[in-house]
């Protein structure tokens, strides 16, 4: 029989108005084969790894990213295709590693390595409360809609392989696989919650507001 997981803490995160329960990162210490029943034993099915999926989704970003790039200034339906795809996938992304991740990164960082946690999140302020905006504010058929996506694509993959071969790489040393499967399965269930959606829902709603007080002067 499987062991129960201890339970893990609990925390509130205020969206909007509201505050919504989000389940903090529970750090097991038990042998990886009784920590969820995980196998550890040769020749078991590969477990999963928070590490690895965060990697991926840099990847999938990286993808868009080429392609909006890639887009004519007349190309405005395919601009907001992509823009809304980006957005689908940065934004979850980026609430987890502030709400979990980063924390849980930050609880056993070195002095040196906390130096990368205040810089991811510095990146992710500058992200969502200037790049995003000035991006929204900007008409999609406009130079200045293909400069600010050019922005935002340095600043995600300057981020994105910063956190690979900086905070990742210590991550791995930080946590054990059984942790780093856990934060992944907590991971995919956050993505799938209702919590999940009302903060991305609120982000959203944040950069449109700011966007509006924007008034780029676009050169056309
Ligand atoms: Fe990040
Ligand atoms: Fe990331």
């Amino acid at each position: 029989m499987q062991a129960r997981p201890p339970a893990s803490r609990g925390a509130s995160v205020r969206i909007g108005r509201r505050f919504a329960r989000v389940e903090k990162i529970h750090v097991c210490r038990a042998p990886h084969s009784i920590c969820w029943g995980i196998p550890d034993q040769p020749g078991a099915s590969p477990m999963r790894d928070i590490l690895k999926t965060l990697a991926d989704e840099h990847d999938t970003l990286r993808s868009l990213f080429e392609q909006i790039n890639a887009t004519t200034d007349r190309a405005e339906k395919k601009r907001t295709e992509l823009l809304q795809k980006i957005e689908a996938n940065l934004i979850p992304h980026a609430k987890w590693e502030e709400l979990v991740f980063y924390p849980a990164f930050a609880e056993r960082a070195s002095h040196d390595q906390l130096l990368q946690h205040a810089e991811a999140i510095q990146e992710h302020r500058a992200v969502e409360l200037t790049v995003l905006p000035d991006l929204h504010a900007a008409d999609k058929t406009s130079r200045q809609f293909a400069g600010s996506v050019k922005v935002l694509s340095e600043f995600i993959t300057h981020h994105a392989d910063e956190e690979e071969s900086e905070m990742f790489k210590a991550a791995r040393q930080l946590f054990t696989p059984a942790e780093r499967a856990e934060l992944d399965e907590q991971y995919e269930a956050w993505k799938a919650s209702p919590a999940a959606a009302g903060l991305t829902f609120h982000a959203k709603a944040k950069t449109a507001l700011k966007s509006i007080v924007r008034n780029p002067k676009a050169p056309g």
